[in-house]
């Protein structure tokens, strides 16, 4: 983290996972573990129904709404797609896209992760920008250059003053859901080469603006030692967020250094 630079953001996905009835007991068991002082800000990603729910009660315990996806068209006959616009309207102020689940269950490209980051930064929503390699581009020690391509496709015909705006999420594809986090060491090296790319397209300023989160199998043990990187501006978290002890002990990680 540098808190001098950048937002530090603990953002939670929810995925597939809980209903919009279950959000206020949630918040509200949530807000008795809180840390008093906060050192982030906090967000829940949620399917798009919950977001009115989320952002009701996450007032209370000052938790931000997010999506989990967007279309990338602004308005018109797209049946089952949610715009920008109508996150916006609900009150999200942050938004997944190119999560690795999307990427391989709907076949989304690395153009249309750009073009969903863009629809969002044009209806005033933070993009946070999943990117991250398979198991067998690590083995192969394609690792940085994928990254690099995958940082560089999302990142495409957004300007300087925008990119500062967007998030960007490293998940390695195997460490999610899968218990197996990535090290420290390794998370902080792929982050730091994230900031690289962003440093080689718009400069030291920007890049050193732009909050970088890791996520995948992101837990209440590993988070501190994760959250210490210099390079690690937060997380991005899905089985630890739907726990409301362990999702506030990830937000109470924050407050070292
Ligand atoms: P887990 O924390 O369950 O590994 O999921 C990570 C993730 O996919 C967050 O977007």
């Amino acid at each position: 983290m540098n808190r001098k630079y950048r937002k530090t953001v603990i953002a939670g996905n929810w995925k597939m996972n809980q209903l919009a009835s279950g959000v206020k007991p949630f918040i509200e068991e949530l807000k008795e573990h809180m840390p008093k002082t906060r050192s982030c800000d906090v967000v829940l990603c949620t399917p798009a129904v919950m977001i009115p729910a989320m952002v009701k009660a996450g007032k209370d315990c000052r938790v931000a709404a997010g999506g989990e996806d967007v279309s990338k068209f602004e308005k018109g006959a797209y049946t089952g797609e949610i715009s920008a616009d109508m996150l916006a309207d609900v009150g999200a102020k942050y938004c997944i896209v190119g999560h690795s689940e999307r990427r391989e269950y709907h076949h989304e490209s690395d153009s249309l992760v750009n073009e969903k980051a863009k629809a969002l930064l044009a209806k005033g929503i933070a993009p946070i920008i999943c990117v991250g390699e398979s198991l067998e581009q690590r083995e192969k020690n394609l690792t940085m250059e994928y990254i690099a391509y995958q940082v560089c496709a999302a990142l495409s015909g957004i300007d300087g003053t925008q990119v500062r705006r967007c998030i960007i999420a490293y998940e390695p594809i195997w460490a999610i859901g899968t218990g197996k986090t990535a090290t420290a060491e390794q998370a902080e090296e792929v982050c730091c080469e994230i900031r690289a790319v962003i440093r080689r397209l718009y400069g030291a300023r920007s890049a050193r603006a732009v909050s970088i989160l890791y996520g995948g199998s992101m837990n209440a043990k590993n988070a501190a030692e994760l959250l210490a990187q210099p390079d690690i501006d937060g997380g991005l978290i899905g089985g630890a967020s739907l726990k409301p002890a362990d999702f506030a002990t990830i937000v109470a990680a924050t407050a070292q250094g």
